[in-house]
Formats: C-alpha cells, sequence, structure tokens
C-alpha cells in the first residue's frame, strides 16, 4: 500500500475525498434591534446581528467564496403562537429581502422552525404541555410562504412535526412557488450537541425537552423511516444532524437513498474544537479538515458548519500535502 504514499502528488492522485468550498452552508444569526453585533461566548467567532450590520458578516461571506447560507432569526418579540415567525415585517424576512437585494447570487436557506419565535421555546404549538403537530403545520407553512416571499432560495423544516415536509410542498405549490426546494431535517436527533446553538438563537425549551419530537440517539433504522417519508412527502434534500456523532446514519443513508444528503456539523461539535484549540490541545486546522472530510466520506454532498469562513481561507492556502 505504501506505494501510493510516496509523495505529496501520488497521495492526492489517488484521493477519494476532497472539500470544495461549493459543498459548505454556513449559519447566519439575525437579531432585531439596530447596531447590534452580539459574541455567541459558547461559539467563539459567532455572532448575532441586527439586519442594518449583517453585511459585515456577508461581506466576509461572499469575498471568501462561500455560496449559501442557513438563516436563523431571534425577533424581539415571542409570544404562544409564534406570531413572529409567519410577520412578512419580523426579523428574519426583513433579513432576507435584505439579503437577497444586496447578494441576488447567494443561496439563502431558511431555517424553518417555531423554537426562535415562541414563548415557551418549543418547535410547535403547545396545549396542556403537549406539542400539538397538526396545528403545528399550518403555521409552519406561513411561515415558508413568508420567507419565500421574502426571497429564500430554499426552505429548511428543522422542527420533526410529522408531515411537515408534505404540507410545506403543498402549500408552497399552491402559491406557485414550484420551483423552491425543501431540504428538510429528516433525521434530527434530540442532542445535547445544541447547547450552544441555543445561546446563538435563544431557542431553549422553557420546560421539559425536544424528546417528543426529536429523535432517540439510539435508532438508526428508525432514521431510514424518517427520510423515507419525507422523500415521499417531496424533500429534494434530506439531512442528518448532528454529524460526527451520527457518521453511521449518514453512510446508510447514503447507501440507501439517491437523494442529496445535508450533513449539520453542529453547535456542539464546533465549540469543542474552538475550546481545544483555544487551549492549545489540538491543531484547529488539521481536526477541522479531518472532521469535514469524515462528514463528506461518509455521504454527505452538503455541510453545514460553522467552520465554513475558516476552512474557506485554509483551501485557499498553499494546497496541502
Ligand atoms: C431549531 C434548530 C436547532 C438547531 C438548528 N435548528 C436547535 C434545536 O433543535 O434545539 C441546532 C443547530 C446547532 O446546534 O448548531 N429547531
Ligand atoms: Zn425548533
Amino acid at each position: 500500500m505504501r506505494r501510493l504514499r510516496t509523495s505529496p502528488n501520488i497521495r492526492a492522485f489517488v484521493r477519494e475525498t476532497k472539500i470544495d468550498l461549493r459543498d459548505l452552508v454556513y449559519p447566519v444569526f439575525v437579531i432585531e434591534g439596530e447596531n447590534i453585533k452580539n459574541a455567541v461566548e459558547s461559539m467563539p467567532g459567532i455572532y448575532q446581528y441586527s439586519v442594518d450590520r449583517l453585511d459585515e458578516e456577508l461581506e466576509r461571506v461572499s469575498r471568501k467564496g462561500i455560496k449559501a447560507i442557513l438563516i436563523f432569526g431571534i425577533p424581539g418579540y415571542k409570544d404562544e403562537k409564534a406570531s413572529e415567525a409567519y410577520n412578512k415585517d419580523g426579523v428574519t424576512q426583513r433579513a432576507v429581502r435584505h439579503i437577497k437585494e444586496k447578494y441576488p447570487d447567494l443561496i439563502v436557506i431558511a431555517d424553518v422552525c417555531l423554537c426562535e419565535y415562541t414563548s415557551h421555546g418549543h418547535c410547535g404549538l403547545v396545549r396542556n404541555g403537549n406539542i400539538l403537530n397538526d396545528e403545528t403545520l399550518k403555521l409552519l407553512c406561513k411561515m415558508s410562504i413568508s420567507l419565500v416571499e421574502a426571497g429564500a432560495d430554499i426552505i429548511a423544516p428543522s422542527d420533526m412535526m410529522d408531515g411537515r415536509v408534505g404540507a410545506i410542498r403543498q402549500a408552497l405549490d399552491e402559491k406557485d412557488f414550484i420551483n423552491t426546494p425543501i431540504m428538510a431535517y429528516s433525521a434530527k436527533y434530540a442532542s445535547a450537541y445544541y447547547g450552544p446553538f441555543r445561546e446563538a438563537a435563544d431557542s431553549a425549551p422553557k420546560f421539559g425537552d425536544r424528546k417528543s419530537y426529536q429523535m432517540d440517539s439510539a435508532n438508526a433504522k428508525m432514521a431510514m423511516r424518517e427520510i423515507q417519508y419525507d422523500i415521499d412527502e417531496g424533500a429534494d434534500i434530506v439531512m442528518v444532524k448532528p454529524a460526527l456523532a451520527y457518521l453511521d446514519v449518514i453512510k446508510e443513508a447514503s447507501v440507501r437513498f439517491d437523494h442529496t444528503i445535508a450533513a449539520y456539523n453542529v453547535s456542539g461539535e464546533y465549540s469543542m474544537v474552538k475550546a481545544a484549540a483555544n487551549m492549545g490541545w489540538i491543531d484547529e486546522k488539521k481536526i477541522v479538515l479531518e472532521n469535514i472530510t469524515a462528514i463528506k466520506r461518509a455521504g454527505a454532498k452538503i455541510i453545514i458548519t460553522y467552520h465554513a469562513l475558516d476552512i474557506a481561507d485554509w483551501l485557499s492556502e498553499k494546497e496541502q500535502e
């Protein structure tokens, strides 16, 4: 085997997996208010921006050659029915409109979920402590339409209610948005790796947990059913989330399905690398490139990652051994 490892050129010649900037999606957090750039403590390098300062971030994104962002909004006002989620002048809708005006070629993926917008922090409507399924679907449809009307290119439902992909597909088609793809968070696990994100998006549930709608980390076969249902309901791209602790699920999905697969390298995965790197215990660049290569090798074409801007810098440096 060592014959194929004798020089950088030979190694590159037989290399099977290569990270491409066009694979990456960078998450962006936009918050209600003016002149805001808030550091997210648990995610060094990640900030919440108000719409009027969003260009600072977008300028970096476009200069570094990132082609797609995933947008999360943090409203100033939250209530039981997530009113701001489908307000056409809500913070997320205004941000999307601004971005598409200024950067028309940037792919804007809108996360669709109610947890940032509900007073209780759950991803759906709540009655008597239960998360309601079908009542929630109506709001997810309204939210999706308002975001596509604002200019969103792709809709990404992350709520894990049953039947939401089909409902959203139908709602978009009825409005003639037949060309807007749905990237479904299909196999989304109830994961402790989302901890830092809940600070970034101010979306921690005020009671209980998300185990009645997000998946149990012990289950892989069930993930295949989730993905199959989303495909049957019209998902164009299917996602596994988190990524690194679920590489087996990504792999299995890529073997079974021909749909484009996305994986979300989530906040906790990012924060752990950042913390160890800041301590000087690991080589950040090498670790990140190894992790992203592993996610792609497992079968994900699209990788959502907070490391995207750093990766862009590293890839533009001299081609490494
Ligand atoms: C909202 C949502 C979450 C993430 C993406 N969309 C959090 C959650 O479900 O609690 C997590 C992203 C991350 O941790 O980076 N439903
Ligand atoms: Zn949610």
